[in-house]
């Protein structure tokens, strides 16, 4: 159990003076919500170097330009810093090109050098997360990825910590309260199987190998690739390759762990921000927003979901307050390792109706879709079902049978419709496909237990600071989920991805 000494906001916001943080991820929608917070915070933070993937530093530069430091979510800081901002920038990122799959990350020794000496913290908030990524692809990214900023770390000769971001999910389809407890090498889901990763490399191996042999084409690599990870995430009871590679991307990090501590960070579907910099910003399609946008383009008259259940999120701004606390926070006891899982469930749940209430009031209300005059488009209530079963019989009445029916006129007109038939088959393959993909997060009836985190939130001090608002609030206690889903996160989704 982890002793947490007293801290308020001043005390984090300064833990961040005169810091070096390295950051992976930073062009992504968390790490952009993250490098625009410390910044904001504590302007005299004494650099973040951000590795991107990019050929030279050139492009790099250019990367945090046009991907990070032009988005509406620097609005306030450009506002705050006026002409000076620029040269702000310039002063407290330094972008590093280079890639997490390779070895000290590909940059040429007198960087490494450097680096190595200056670094405090390090925060991986790098991955790949598609649910069905290659398995090679993912588990460069999220395996290998960890293994490397693991070995990197364990250079830094005056490292304090390592952020690694994961995600609560990694608990695959466990049902009750699942604790923040870490994952040992080689445990698995699935009782009777022993996971290796030394296999699981030589697997990916032999697969690419057999490919290459058989000169497979691109298309066909990417196919067995993809359904290879599936295949090997259920197989040990995960259930998709994101979240499985995820997962051996923890157990990486707490086997190789050195003399720092490593903060294993677990959130769960993170959406908009709440608060700061300011509500409703965010980036990406992901999990539940394509479900939402799939509805209101009306391209989804259904979907795989128990309304009876509660649905795990977490907006992005309270991810990244609890991530920042957690870097300040003095543990008391020597730990090598923590976990926190930053989720809603256990404190304030967000039942999926009020989820599905809300999305159905504002596209009542607010419309994407137009007629063919301009006119709005009545909407309909979209339908759940709470069994895959009920879905597939569903959609085999609906759709299947209709489109074997048209399969079977093809035939008989020479092939007259295989254009059209071709087309739905695709859709509906494609469809069926994130159905079985989203299934165990609309079925999810697990909790995550969050007493780690809970004891950081005791240990801060929640006096309000100057401006009145509070700084680093991570209770999902303070969010009121009809009042954020109607008026945030969903006029965000609709705001930042629709256009
Ligand atoms: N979003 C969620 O709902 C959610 C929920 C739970 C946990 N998480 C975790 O939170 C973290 C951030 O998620 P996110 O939603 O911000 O992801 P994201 O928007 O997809 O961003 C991923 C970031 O990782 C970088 N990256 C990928 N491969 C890399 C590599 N080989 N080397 C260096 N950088 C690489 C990407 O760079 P490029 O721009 O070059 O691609 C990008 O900056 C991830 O670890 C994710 O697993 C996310």
């Amino acid at each position: 159990m982890a002793m947490i000494g007293e801290m308020d906001a001043d005390s984090v916001v300064g833990y961040f003076r005169n810091k070096s943080i390295l950051i992976t991820g930073s062009t992504g929608f968390l790490g952009k919500v993250l490098v625009e917070k410390i910044l904001r915070v504590q302007p005299d933070v004494k650099k973040l170097f951000l590795l991107i993937r990019a050929p030279n530093v050139e492009s790099a530069k250019l990367r945090l330009q046009t991907e990070v430091t032009a988005k509406e979510i620097f609005q306030l800081l450009k506002k705050k810093h006026g002409v000076g901002f620029e040269n702000f920038i310039e002063e407290k990122i330094c972008p590093l090109a280079g890639d997490i799959m390779h070895e000290d990350f590909g940059l040429d020794s007198a960087q490494l050098r450097a680096l190595c000496k200056d670094i405090d913290i390090i925060v991986n908030g790098a991955a790949t997360t598609n649910f069905s990524e290659r398995y090679d692809a993912a588990f460069d990214v999220n395996v290998l990825g960890a293994k490397n900023v693991c070995a990197f770390a364990n250079k830094c000769t005056k490292l304090k910590m390592l952020l690694h971001v994961s995600t609560a999910y990694v608990a695959g389809e466990q049902e009750g309260l699942i604790p923040e407890k870490p994952f040992l090498m080689g445990e698995t889901l699935r009782v009777g199987t022993h996971l290796d990763i030394e296999s699981e490399i030589n697997l990916i191996k032999e697969a690419r190998r057999e490919l290459r042999a058989n000169c497979s084409t691109e298309k066909a690599e990417k196919k067995t690739m993809k359904e290879l990870g599936l295949k090997r995430a259920r197989h040990f009871g995960w259930p998709n390759t994101y979240v499985f590679t995820k997962a051996m991307g923890e157990m990486i990090m707490g086997h190789l762990r050195g003399r720092f501590l490593v903060v294993i960070i677990r959130p769960s579907i993170i959406t908009s921000t709440l608060k700061e910099p300011f509500p409703g910003w965010m980036e990406g399609i992901r999990t539940i927003d394509s479900v939402m946008i799939g509805y209101a383009k009306q391209i989804l008259p259904f979907f795989i979901g128990d309304l009876d259940l509660i649905i795990d999120v977490i907006p992005g701004d309270i991810v990244v307050n609890a991530m920042m606390v957690a870097m300040a926070a003095q543990l008391k006891d020597q730990q090598p390792q923590i976990i926190y899982h930053v989720t809603s469930s256990l404190r304030n749940p967000a039942p999926s109706a009020l989820v599905v209430e809300s999305m159905h009031r504002y596209f009542f209300e607010n419309p994407l879709c137009k007629g063919r005059n301009g006119e709005h488009v009545r909407m309909k209530k979209m339908r759940f079902f709470s069994t895959l079963a009920q879905l597939r019989f569903y959609t085999a009445l609906v759709y299947k049978l209709p489109l074997q029916m048209l399969g079977l006129l093809n035939i008989a007109l020479c092939g007259v419709f295989s254009r059209y038939y071709n087309k739905l088959s695709r859709k509906y393959i494609f469809f069926m496909h994130m159905v079985e993909l989203y299934a165990p997060y609309g079925l999810f009836k697990g909790c995550f237990d969050d007493t780690n985190l809970e004891r950081l939130r005791m240990a801060m001090n929640t006096d309000q600071n100057n401006n009145g608002s509070y700084y680093f609030d991570f209770d999902p206690k303070s969010v009121d989920w009809d009042d954020y889903f109607y008026r945030v996160h969903i006029p965000g989704v609709v705001k930042y991805t629709c256009h």
